[in-house]
């Protein structure tokens, strides 16, 4: 049994801290974290690890059980860090090594785990893999078939000049894609697994975990109306010995670490087969049927069915409005309308899984402007608008940051002083699921409601509503008291069989 830090439970001075145990994921929140727009320690624009560390009190006070960040390895930033030159290193603009054990200490001291993104799909072409270890890609002397690249569409093939042989890249051209069927390949990542979570990393969330291994045979992805489907250049049953591989790895250790998963797969039983058995391959798996499901009540709640069709028994799905690449919610979801976005907050938090909320979902921040000459992404459109800085304070909280911070309205600082703010209301919803077992554990069963709202229970004790229509309506068959509304005034209220509902607004009811 290997060690580390990752399991501490609890903290000094705190109050209701995360539920302890192994499987702390299961009932727990996960907060993502970009670091270059998080907070800044030194001044020079650009969030960091110290940044981090900074607003570990924040964090704590928030509530949420474990953060993932983005890649904090070294990368000539073509793709923001998701182009690693050293799996072993971290960015200088980020910090250093000391800097992460430092992280992984003191969030630890605060009941908070640290989870790090693992890109084994791809390096950068600057790794120096690329140069010295051909075999460690995909290779042909020729095009050999009609995959393309999710970056600009154009073909997935590039030629290395030097070699006169042309390379695989499902995104970047600068970003090759690795030969998951060389063993060599695999063993490198069980060292670089293992070299993090030695240092007591909780976890990975794990980039592009559907698509590892390649067609053997390079065969031609088929043709359909509006384009290819991806079943040779991705989601090859094969990645899922990977997964596996790695799950045992991750349970050998003492606490077990976790995988998250971004298999970008949105159809749902395809989607549900990353948790393998329920406990051998992903703990969690970001649910995208969900995030890219319209935001009403009927396309939501069929997505939630289906999910609990389709997962293994106490497989739970990871929930998800917002990311550094799909958006902002509040933008995305809720046309920039606040009570809107409390109703996602709401509902992430209370359906059956584990939240993983993005920073700034917490105060309902919308995308930012992003004018086209300070734009940095290389993806068109740009993916620039849900990364700018976390607005802290009334200014701002930044000195000249590496992406525009222009409007902050909406902040850190006003918000937890607002007893009335969504910051305060996202807190209490996470600190409600603490205290309510059942919506850490309680069954999902989906309750009668007319067609713009939706209603669940979970377990015996708690039923949660939403109104996502623009008229106002009434939930039948809803007895008990409000524990936590989207209006606050109406905390505290009873339903007697029937609950009114305002246009955009949610409740979580406790029996009886
Ligand atoms: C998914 C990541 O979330 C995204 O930001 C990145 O560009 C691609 N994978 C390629 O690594």
């Amino acid at each position: 049994m290997e060690t580390g830090t990752a399991g501490v439970e609890s903290s000094p001075g705190s109050g209701v801290r995360p539920p302890g145990g192994a499987s702390w994921w299961r009932e727990g929140v996960l907060y993502q974290i970009y670091p270059r727009s998080f907070a800044d320690s030194d001044g020079d624009g650009i969030g960091d690890l110290g940044g981090i560390v900074d607003r570990l009190e924040y964090l704590e006070w928030l509530g949420i059980d474990a953060v993932w960040l983005n890649p904090i390895t070294p990368s000539p930033n073509v793709d923001w860090g998701y182009d690693v030159s050293d799996y072993t290193g971290v960015h200088p603009d980020l910090g250093t090594l000391a800097d992460v054990d430092r992280l992984v200490s003191e969030a630890a001291r605060r009941g908070i785990r640290v989870l790090l993104d693992l890109v084994p799909n791809h390096t950068s072409d600057r790794h120096p893999w690329f140069r010295e270890r051909e075999d460690f890609y995909v290779w042909a002397d020729e095009v050999p078939n009609n995959w393309r690249s999710i970056f600009g569409g154009g073909s997935a093939w590039a030629l290395d000049a030097d070699r006169g042989r042309y390379y695989l890249h499902n995104f970047a051209p600068e970003q090759p894609d690795l030969d998951w069927w060389n063993p060599d390949v695999r063993r490198e990542f069980e060292g670089i697994l293992r070299f993090w979570l030695d240092r007591g990393v909780a976890g990975f969330r794990i980039d592009v975990a559907h698509a590892l291994i390649k067609d053997r045979e390079l065969r031609d992805d088929p043709v359909t109306g509006d384009g290819l489907r991806n079943v040779y250049s991705m989601n090859r049953p094969e990645t899922h010995e990977i997964l596996r591989s790695w799950r045992a790895l991750c349970d050998a250790y003492e606490p077990s670490r976790v995988l998250v998963g971004e298999a970008f797969v949105t159809d749902v039983p395809d989607w549900a087969r990353f948790y393998g058995s329920g406990d051998d391959e992903l703990n969690l798996a970001f649910n995208f049927a969900l995030v890219h499901a319209p935001f009403d009540a009927d396309s939501l709640r069929s997505v939630v069915s289906a999910t609990e069709a389709a997962l293994p028994d106490d497989a739970r799905s990871c929930w998800v409005g917002s990311n550094h690449d799909i958006g902002r919610m509040t933008t995305r979801w809720c046309g920039g309308d606040e009570a809107l976005a409390r109703c996602a907050l709401l509902l992430l938090l209370t359906l059956r899984g584990t939240p993983c909320l993005y920073f700034g979902d917490e105060i309902a921040l919308a995308d930012g402007h992003v004018p086209p000459e300070r734009v940095r992404d290389v993806t068109e459109p740009s993916r620039d608008p849900c990364r700018t800085p976390m607005p802290w304070t009334p200014s701002g909280g930044w000195t000249d940051p590496w992406l525009p911070l222009a409007d902050t309205t909406r902040n850190i600082e006003d918000e937890r002083s607002d007893p009335e703010s969504t910051l305060t209301f996202t807190r209490d919803l996470i600190a409600l699921r603490r205290v309510l077992p059942d919506l850490q554990a309680g069954a999902y069963r989906e309750l009668e409601a007319p067609r713009d709202a939706w209603a669940w229970e979970r377990g015996s004790g708690v039923v949660v509503v939403v109104n996502l229509g623009r008229e106002p309506c009434d939930i039948d068959g809803v007895d008990g008291s409000i524990a936590l509304a989207t209006s606050r005034t109406r905390e505290g209220d009873r339903a007697s069989g029937r609950l009114r509902l305002a246009p955009a607004e949610g409740a979580v009811v406790r029996r009886g």
